[in-house]
């Protein structure tokens, strides 16, 4: 009785160090699952801030200081090279840089994926 008590706290603490543990590195990591189709990219990197469909009402939205810029549907006046530019250097001070963390061809991938969720 009393073993199999100890074992379930272990186990219990084992578990709720895994869990801070991946909660930890995945504040530190951003953007670490970056793999996948761009649309994935999308929902694992970015949707956080911009939202699943781009309307820049991700969760993290309350945290940052700026909420101007988010709404990446209606970006279709903004040129390819003007967006990339944004996506690899970030802007102002919420918009983070991606080219540490993905390759060109990744962010290519995901910028013709944002064309995608642009308003017709
Ligand atoms: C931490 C929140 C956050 C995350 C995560 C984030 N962004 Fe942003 N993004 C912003 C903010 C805030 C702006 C507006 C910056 C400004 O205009 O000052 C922005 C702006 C942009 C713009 C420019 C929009 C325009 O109209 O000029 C693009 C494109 C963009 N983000 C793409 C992405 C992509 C792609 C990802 C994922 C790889 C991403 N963002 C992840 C917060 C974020």
């Amino acid at each position: 009785m009393k073993a199999n008590s100890i074992r379930t706290g272990i186990f219990f603490l084992v578990l709720a160090t895994t869990m801070i543990l991946s909660a930890a590195c995945g504040e530190s990591t951003p953007a670490a699952p970056a793999a996948g189709s761009s649309q994935e990219m999308f929902m694992n990197n970015c949707a956080k801030c911009h939202g699943l469909k781009g309307l820049g009402d991700g969760p993290s939205v309350g945290a940052l200081r700026t909420q101007a810029g988010l709404n990446l549907t209606i970006t279709a006046s903004k040129s390819d090279d003007e967006l990339y530019k944004t996506i690899s250097s970030g802007k102002g001070s919420d918009m983070p840089p991606w080219e540490l963390v993905l390759t060109k061809e990744q962010r290519l991938d995901i910028l013709k994926y944002i064309r995608t969720l642009a308003v017709k």
